[in-house]
């Protein structure tokens, strides 16, 4: 049979491509999944996730540690590939550790990092014997102590450094600036590190670094390593017993204009610097594994131009995909069918009863009509994660695809599911 694949503009993985001009994921075509499963749907390659966690490996080595972060995409089926794949857990709350849990996976080769953890959150990581705790503020300390003391042995600990770089980076997603809540500041980190070395409770083991997200250059990766050696330097104390340094996560993707971040060009920056000294590098990505590994499929259900814009109304909408809204993300949309014709300037939007519920604006598509597919491209990161009820909507389902095998890995909410937790509410009677 001949093999007529041809790459599909935008899309920042081969799994997804065209065939006789429709739109393939892997083996599957995307038109036969929104048929059998609805829309809005998400649809993932597992192929596309195991490819990018292997150069992530490959890249920093096999001492490496990768923690996959949780929060990009946090299906069951999804943490299963990254942990068959190799990788530990980067989590950021009770809940997230309670799925890596819930999806028997092991914890050896989790860190957990958050600016504001709860006890009883702590209290479950170190049942969990997890790898370490990345102490984001001073007011962490005690609580952690008190956790190892209870349990009897001290908590492995990185400290959570803010270096003050700019990741250039959209400032909703930039952590490693002074102004952001994130890390320790290097003026209190001093005082953070004398009080983890007091303790009997707490093991300093490593310093960690993140300096936000949709990064697309080395130097802020450099630079952060530089002002953490520099930091080190300043007392022989914040050297002693240090096993790890982690670079955090970050790792750039394409969205349709430009290349990802090149990890092997991070690795090649820092590894010489982490072997130097011994330490062993940790790296947290989240959207560079999952989020060219997706798509959001929607159909379209009108058109309406209004106002001088051409709005497509389509029947996903902010809830399911959050990014547009909240970040002017800019995430490629294909037709999965196209129909020849001029291409349209439009306003793609959803259902939801706000003005920033769009999922792109004045954007080029090919002519379509009501009934016709779309597929939002690099939706694997931050999309079914960030979804929700808002509107009372279903949150997608979600389907991943390995080889010529289709199946869902989380079903289409059910409107039971969104009313459950609702008491009946009687009205008081008057005295
Ligand atoms: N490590 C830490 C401590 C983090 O806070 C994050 C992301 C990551 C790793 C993973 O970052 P990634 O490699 O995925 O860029 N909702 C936003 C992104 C928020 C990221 C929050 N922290 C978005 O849709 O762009």
């Amino acid at each position: 049979m001949v093999d007529d694949r041809q790459p599909c503009a935008g899309a920042g993985t081969p799994e997804f491509h065209r065939r006789g001009g429709a739109l393939w994921c892997e083996d599957v075509p995307l038109a036969d999944l929104a048929a059998r499963h609805g829309t809005p749907l998400y649809v993932y390659s597992r192929a596309a996730m195991q490819r990018r966690l292997a150069a992530v490996r490959a890249a920093f080595g096999p001492d490496a540690i990768v923690c996959y972060a949780v929060k990009a995409n946090s299906v069951r089926a999804v943490l299963q590939t990254m942990h068959a794949g190799g990788a530990g857990f980067d989590v950021v709350s009770g809940g997230e550790l309670r799925r890596v849990q819930a999806a028997g996976l092991p914890t050896a080769q989790v860190v957990f990092a958050g600016v504001a953890k709860e006890r009883w959150e702590i209290e479950a990581a170190a049942a969990a014997d997890i790898l370490a705790f990345q102490v984001e503020s001073p007011h962490e300390l005690p609580l952690l102590a008190s956790v190892g003391a209870q349990l009897g042995r001290p908590l492995r600990v990185m400290l959570r450094l803010n270096p003050d770089v700019d990741a250039g980076t959209h400032a909703y997603i930039s952590t490693g600036k002074k102004d952001n809540k994130f890390g320790v500041s290097l003026a209190a980190a001093g005082a953070a590190v004398a009080a983890i070395v007091a303790s009997p409770w707490l093991r300093l083991v490593g310093y960690h670094v993140h300096l936000g997200s949709q990064l697309r250059s080395v130097e802020p990766y450099a630079a952060a390593l530089a002002k953490v050696e520099a930091f080190v330097a300043g007392d022989p104390a914040r050297a002693r017993g240090i096993s790890h340094y982690d670079l955090g996560g970050g790792f750039g993707i394409g969205y349709g204009s430009g290349d990802p971040l090149d990890v092997a060009a991070v690795a090649a920056a820092l590894l010489p610097r982490l072997r130097a000294r011994g330490w062993r590098p940790v790296v947290e990505p989240g959207r560079f594994l999952v989020g060219d590994a997706g798509v959001l499929l929607t159909r379209v259900l009108g058109d309406k131009p209004q106002g001088g814009t051409d709005f497509l109304l389509v029947d996903a909408a902010m809830n399911d995909l959050l990014r547009p809204a909240l970040y002017q993300a800019e995430h490629a949309i294909v037709a999965v069918a196209p129909h020849g014709g001029p291409a349209r300037t439009v306003d793609v939007v959803g259902p939801v009863c706000e003005t920033g519920d769009f999922l792109a604006r004045r954007r080029d598509l090919p002519p379509c009509a009501a009934g016709d597919l779309l597929a939002v491209l690099a939706a694997g990161a931050y999309g079914a994660s960030m979804a929700s009820n808002y509107n009372t909507r279903r949150r997608p389902a979600e389907v991943m695809v390995a080889g010529g095998v289709a199946r869902v890995i989380r079903r289409r909410e059910t409107f039971e599911q969104l009313l459950q937790n609702e008491e009946p509410f009687d009205e008081p009677t008057a005295s």
